[in-house]
């Protein structure tokens, strides 16, 4: 069966499953790190090549400053002291989103856990933290006009192929993207790789999908009919 080479998830519904549970939104997010943690392994064990989640986006900035805090030392948490079992997994962990706004030890810890998976190959995990999709287009942009200007690229090769090259990191196209904790949108997700995904929205909050459930996703993903603009041929 046809494995997606490319996954991506927005871990939506933290706060919903901590709440429903008489917890502390922040309680929500610790959970859904650990979730992450083990989806991340079995993702690898499935074969799939790259495993893109939303972890944090440059609007969540709007939130308290105690979720936004819990948030950032969750971060550093996770990259410096835990996710060992992604790091000898063989898992390559990168980030996509702005640097700006983060402080100096998030950013410092985020280093940590690139430079510790650096040499890992069966998989690369994307963690999209300080993340916007219309951010990411006009980085892109902005390096687009930097290349043609200073000659390195001429204005006529550029087509929506040789773009991902501008984005933050030039990973495949999205084939099956998720969406976890009942809201059928992107907030932003991933906007320029997400052209031809497949989507699947499920109602588990993300602290509780397990492995299972993404195993389920991707049944579903099994049954699509990707036709990219052409018609069947078959
Ligand atoms: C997703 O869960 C994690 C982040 C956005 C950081 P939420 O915190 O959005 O949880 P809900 O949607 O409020 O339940
Ligand atoms: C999207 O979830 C961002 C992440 C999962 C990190 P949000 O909870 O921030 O999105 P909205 O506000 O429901 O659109
Ligand atoms: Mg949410």
């Amino acid at each position: 069966m046809m494995i997606p080479d490319h996954v991506a998830i927005i871990m939506d519904g933290n706060g919903r499953w901590a709440e429903e549970r008489g917890l502390k939104r922040s309680e929500g997010h610790s959970a859904g790190a650990k979730t992450l943690e083990k989806l991340a392994i079995h993702a690898k064990d499935l074969g799939i090549k790259v495993l893109s989640v939303y972890a944090f986006s440059t609007d969540n900035f709007k939130r308290s400053k105690e979720e936004v805090d819990y948030l950032m030392n969750l971060c550093i948490l996770y990259f410096k002291n835990r996710f060992n079992e992604v790091i000898n997994n063989n898992v390559k962990v990168v980030f996509s989103g702005r640097k700006e706004n983060l402080r100096s030890d998030v950013l410092e810890a985020m280093e940590t856990v690139m430079e510790k998976t650096k040499n890992n190959t069966d998989c690369i995990l994307n963690i999209c933290f300080n993340y916007g999709g219309q951010e990411e287009i006009v980085d892109a942009s902005l390096k687009v006009a930097k290349d043609i200007k200073n000659g390195t690229l001429k204005e006529t090769n550029l087509n929506r192929d040789n773009f991902y090259h501008y984005l933050y990191q030039d990973l495949p196209p999205i084939d099956l993207l998720i969406r976890t904790g009942k809201e059928h949108r992107l907030s932003g997700f991933m906007l320029y790789q997400a052209t031809y995904a497949e989507l699947y929205f499920v109602d588990t909050y993300f602290p509780s999908f397990n492995e299972d459930e993404l195993d389920k996703a991707i049944q579903y993903y099994q049954t699509c009919d990707r036709r990219f603009g052409n018609v069947k041929t078959n």
